[in-house]
């Protein structure tokens, strides 16, 4: 990031409104959050902007299913993002909707400006279409031919007039880009990525919708009252109708954008898309896109889609909300996933908070006032303490660089290093038994070497714990802003003089998991309960195996002739012959889903599916306590 800038604007992407915000969301907000607070602390003028994604099949579709009107539907969800970030006090400037008119006026400004520049033009589109990732896929990049390669779910085939943008005419300049500047897309690892996937072809991109209407429509003049636009494109125009694109453009000198922050999973859309959208626009280009990685649980990507999130309202009120956003950003390095977990957070705040930083300030606020009735001077820090000093301001210099890169954890972590080197002191120079020796000036010197370093930790700390940070500052007897970070950071002074103010432990130790029950199972459960109709669309019924014998060059597969009472037996395809033999099975009684759609395993006709019960070491057949005729139903 450019240090010398004097409007930072940062992005978070615009949610998608089709359930209500999780882990996630919260933290590429909190991110963002640290970084705007970050930039006004160090004296920049700041736009930070976030909001949400309105428009498109999924909503359009997530409506449906509640029987709500999709702006109904919006409006509720897009105010519990709302809420969730005021909450959170989320420092975000403007809160932009898609459904905004002044976007939807901007957006169709953009249309009629890339039409004008030759960069749109009308032809058929047929291919593939992932609705939960609003994505267009070819029939190669799917999965198990079917299958959305990023969310693994069913794509439908799509064949519709459609306006296309030329995304193919820019594949040259954005090389060009990502190899002439070198910090547009963090962390480098994932700008390789996107290098490969652009040298690899680009086609050109569908951006228009004929086969739903919740959207932005066409530019009036061009008269397709049957196109949406393309929701990516819509969504993406965001970033530049908050400022006013293509209505008032009144805030249009905060273009271009400092930083975008995005997910790795809407990476592409932000580091292809967007560039081309805006070269075809006559526009800068944004300073940064800075994708990090996914939180999971159990190793899954956590979505709303997949309905397995943990609820970030849930864990900031057990744990307190600044704890929550130091482990966020602490807990794993940037562009890298997480799992979550409640007791690795519970042992950062013990461990990280509780014994290194809030011990630190109750060993401050002991010794200040047992031995100097909390007056504490700064003048023989110099003298007694200069390497601790320059070793602390050492640190200091390097803080900015890595929240520049986006590295918050390294931040922090350097930070805990200004405490490491504070509460060695203490161990070291052992103030009671210099007051013993009644070397005053020593003992002081310790004491207001130690508040020093907590005052200057203090302030860079603001940012990620900005309540926290007051609370230690007032404690200290300072205050937090620009002109003290200049002071203590920039001009690195000490405080002459503090005057110590009592207050209660910041971080009383979490002796157990605070949420039992962790909102996925809850939601999981509540997802997979059927009703007995349901159950009984199921046929299951008693078979008698008549006759089984191997599938040759398979490892798995048994051919079974099943009698279910029927006219005729039914053969069966099933995968077992790692743990029967098909002697052991011929006049055995297993269970036979009856109704099942016939399908072809390896060639051959199977007729129905046997059940069974397997766990990590074995597998066994599900069959009748005692024998029953042929055919008898289950249920
Ligand atoms: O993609 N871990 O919206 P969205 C970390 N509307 N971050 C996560 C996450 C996870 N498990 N799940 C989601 C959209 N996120 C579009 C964006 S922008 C012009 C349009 C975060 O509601 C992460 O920032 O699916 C991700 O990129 C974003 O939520 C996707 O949110
Ligand atoms: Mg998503």
């Amino acid at each position: 990031m450019q240090q010398k800038c004097k409007k930072v604007y940062i992005t978070t992407p615009i949610y998608y409104v089709n359930d209500v915000p999780h882990i996630g969301h919260a933290y590429t907000t909190i991110i963002a959050d640290t970084i705007a607070r970050y930039s006004r602390l160090i004296g920049h003028q700041t736009l930070f902007l976030t909001g949400t994604d309105e428009h498109g099949q999924k909503i359009e579709e997530a409506a449906k299913k509640r029987n709500k009107n999709p702006k109904e539907y919006a409006d509720e969800i897009s105010s519990k993002f709302k809420s969730l970030w005021d909450d959170f006090e989320i420092s975000y400037d403007k809160f932009i909707r898609t459904t905004d008119e002044n976007h939807i006026k901007g957006v169709q400004k953009a249309f009629e400006v890339m039409m004008s520049n030759g960069d749109i033009y009308k032809d058929q589109y047929e291919g593939h279409y992932c609705v939960s990732c609003e994505t267009f896929f070819t029939q190669t990049q799917l999965f198990d031919d079917e299958c959305c390669p990023d969310c693994g779910k069913q794509t439908n085939l799509v064949k519709e007039e459609s306006y296309f943008f030329k995304l193919s005419k820019y594949e040259d300049k954005l090389l060009k880009w990502y190899q002439d500047k070198d910090n547009c897309i963090l962390p480098k690892a994932k700008k390789n990525e996107v290098i490969n996937f652009v040298k690899q072809g680009l086609h050109d991109l569908s951006i228009t919708r004929t086969s739903f209407d919740w959207g932005v429509k066409l530019p009036k003049d061009l008269n397709e009252p049957k196109h949406v636009i393309y929701v990516w494109l819509d969504a993406l125009m965001n970033y530049i109708t908050a400022l006013g694109y293509g209505d008032n453009e009144k805030e249009m000198d905060f273009w271009p954008a400092t930083v975008h922050l995005v997910g790795k999973d809407i990476l592409r859309f932000h580091a292809i898309y967007w560039p081309a959208f805006l070269m075809s626009l006559n526009l800068e280009l944004p300073k940064h896109i800075a994708a990090h990685g996914w939180w999971t649980r159990n190793g899954e990507k956590m979505s709303k889609s997949k309905g397995n999130v943990v609820n970030p309202k849930e864990i900031a009120d057990a744990y307190g909300l600044e704890n929550f956003r130091y482990f966020l950003l602490r807990e794993v390095p940037f562009g890298q996933d997480g799992d979550f977990s409640q007791k690795a957070l519970i042992d950062r705040v013990n461990s990280d908070l509780g014994n290194d930083l809030g011990n630190l300030l109750n060993r401050i606020i002991g010794m200040s006032g047992k031995y100097f009735d909390f007056k504490i001077d700064s003048s023989y820090v110099e003298k007694f303490h200069k390497n601790e000093l320059e070793s602390a301001d050492k640190i200091i210099d390097s803080l900015q660089e890595y929240i520049f890169d986006m590295q918050l954890n390294r931040y922090l972590e350097q930070m805990w290093k200004i405490l490491t080197i504070a509460n060695q002191a203490i161990a070291t120079h052992e103030p009671w038994v210099k007051m013993k020796e009644q070397k005053i000036d020593e003992a002081m010197a310790l004491v207001a070497l130690v508040a020093n370093l907590l005052a200057k930790v203090t302030i860079v700390l603001s940012p990620v714990m900005p309540k926290t940070c007051e609370k230690i500052s007032n404690s200290l007897g300072f205050k937090i802003s620009h002109d003290n970070y200049r002071y203590f950071i920039e001009n690195k002074k000490l405080l002459e003089t503090f005057r110590i103010k009592k207050t209660p432990p910041l971080f009383p130790k979490i002796e157990e998991e605070l949420i039992k029950t962790a909102t996925p199972t809850v939601k999981q459960e509540q997802e997979s309960i059927i009703t007995i109709d349901k159950f009984f669309e199921t046929k299951i019924k008693i078979g008698t195996i008549i006759e089984a014998e191997e599938v040759k060059k398979s490892d798995r597969l048994l051919k079974l002739q099943v009698d279910l009472g029927e006219e005729n037996p039914r053969q069966i395809i099933a995968g077992i012959k790692e743990f029967y033999t098909p002697q052991e099975l011929i006049n055995t009684q297993v269970c036979v889903v009856a109704n099942l759609k016939p399908a072809k395993i390896m060639g051959l006709l199977s007729q129905g599916m046997l059940l069974g019960a397997k766990d990590k070491q074995s597998f066994c057949l599900i069959r009748p306590e005692s024998h029953k005729k042929s055919g008898t139903p289950i249920g």
